[in-house]
């Protein structure tokens, strides 16, 4: 991330849960799953869930019998993470971390970067940094199963204005706007959002905050993977990497082994 957006996902952490309610993690970790499957990384592996936030892959990864590592650089993210970890009875390692730099000194067999985390790498130095970090926790063969904001969507489809309704735990309604602006020459969307918290009717309050996310195109990707010591072995729309993405395929997913 850049441009003064260190803490954006400091407030975003109180409210990520209720509004990401209906996002179903148990899905995408299946798919993580029989994507590690097919590549032999087996459960008692070791994976480590890059951005992992508040622990959304991590949990049901875990519960599927994966040594998960989970590491954000948002505090109050991975204390998210920790409560869900607990809850669920299952052991997850967690650390505030930037991906950029972070060096845990051990290798894993995989590794995930789940919702958009490497699109949040918006400078190339931001990207080549957090894949160098990839790279430095896999051996030979280990694998990295990302997914993006992919390019020929965003320009097709353009991002639009956005009003998101959902309940918090505690029955607050939270609403949030999501007001995009579009940068074709750095291939990134500022999203400003509004987060309001109301009870009984009632306005409590309202957080801004400000998300620069990156897009990217296949070659793109395909080089800084390269560069960074991994070939890309597939890349399909978001959880499907049997057909290529195109212009309708706002997230895709890639599959990529480190070389
Ligand atoms: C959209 S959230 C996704 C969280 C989680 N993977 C999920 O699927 O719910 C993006 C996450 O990436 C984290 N993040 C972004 N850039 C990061 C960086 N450079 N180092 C560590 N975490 C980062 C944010 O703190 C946030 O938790």
């Amino acid at each position: 991330m850049s441009g003064g957006s260190t803490d954006v996902f400091k407030q975003y952490a109180s409210f990520y849960d209720a509004i990401y309610a209906t996002k179903d993690y148990e899905a995408e970790a299946a798919f993580v799953h029989s994507v590690l499957q097919d590549r032999g990384v087996k459960p008692g592996s070791s994976v480590l869930d890059l951005g992992c936030g508040t622990g959304g892959h991590a949990v049901p990864l875990a519960r599927r019998g994966y040594r998960v590592t989970g590491v954000d650089r948002s505090a109050e993210m991975i204390e998210r993470a920790r409560k869900k970890v607990a809850e669920a009875s299952v052991e997850v390692d967690l650390e505030v971390g930037d991906i950029r730099e972070v060096r845990l000194r051990r290798r894993f067999d995989a590794a995930i970067a789940m919702f958009a985390v490497m699109s949040y790498q918006c400078t190339n130095a931001d990207l080549a940094a957090a894949l160098a970090t990839v790279r430095a926790h896999l051996d030979v063969g280990g694998i990295f199963l990302f997914d993006a904001w992919f390019g020929p969507a965003v320009l097709a489809q353009r991002p639009e204005r956005r009003r998101l309704t959902a309940t918090a735990p505690d029955g607050d309604r939270i609403e949030r706007l999501a007001e995009p602006r579009l940068d074709v020459v750095n291939q990134t969307v500022e999203v400003r959002y509004s987060i309001t918290r109301f009870r009984d009717g009632k306005r409590l309050e309202t957080a801004h905050e400000s998300h620069l996310v990156r897009f990217l195109f296949a070659q793109e990707i395909a080089y800084f993977l390269e560069q960074s010591g991994f070939r890309m072995a597939a890349i399909g729309p978001f959880m499907d990497l049997s057909r290529l993405p195109d212009e309708r395929d706002w997230n895709v997913s890639i599959l990529a082994a480190a070389v």
